[in-house]
């Protein structure tokens, strides 16, 4: 269950009926569907204040320094929806990392990459700050 996203129920009465045709007569219609099911994960999550606002650019991760790197050294394997939505320690990350490598067969970047990467999460996806 990594990806469950918010359940919403269609309760407006005008959108009951699906009009297959709509998204393609409507100008702008087709960059955002209600009954597009991934909308919900392309939607800006909302941040705290003071947080990076995410970019769409790197996956909607936290747009910090370390962003970009972390970007492309972790959506080989699988979407950043999986980082944003973990809070976790510092130590948590560092054993993360280690599992990730150990695991499931993560190539390290080099010494410094993998520095600015874990700095950069245990800035923005940490449950100590
Ligand atoms: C070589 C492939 C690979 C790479 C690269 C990779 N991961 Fe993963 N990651 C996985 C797999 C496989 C899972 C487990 C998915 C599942 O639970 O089904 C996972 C799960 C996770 C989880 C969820 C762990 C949990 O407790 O549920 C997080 C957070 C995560 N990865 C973060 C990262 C970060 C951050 C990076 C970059 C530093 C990264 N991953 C790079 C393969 C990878």
């Amino acid at each position: 269950m990594l990806f469950a996203g918010p359940v919403t129920a269609q309760t407006d009465a005008t959108q009951a009926v699906f009009d297959p045709m709509k998204a393609l007569t409507e100008k702008g219609a087709v960059v955002s569907s209600g009954k597009d099911p991934m909308t919900a994960l392309r939607m800006a999550e909302p941040t705290e204040e003071g947080a990076p606002a995410p970019n769409p650019e790197f996956g909607g991760l936290p747009d910090a320094p370390g962003a970009e790197e972390t970007f492309y050294q972790c959506t080989a394997c699988h979407s950043t929806e999986i980082i944003k939505q973990q809070r976790l320690t510092d130590g948590r990350w560092d054993e993360l990392w280690k599992w990730m490598v150990d695991k499931q067969g993560m190539v390290e970047p080099d010494p410094e990459t993998k520095v600015v990467i874990l700095n950069y999460l245990k800035a923005n996806q940490s449950s100590e700050r």
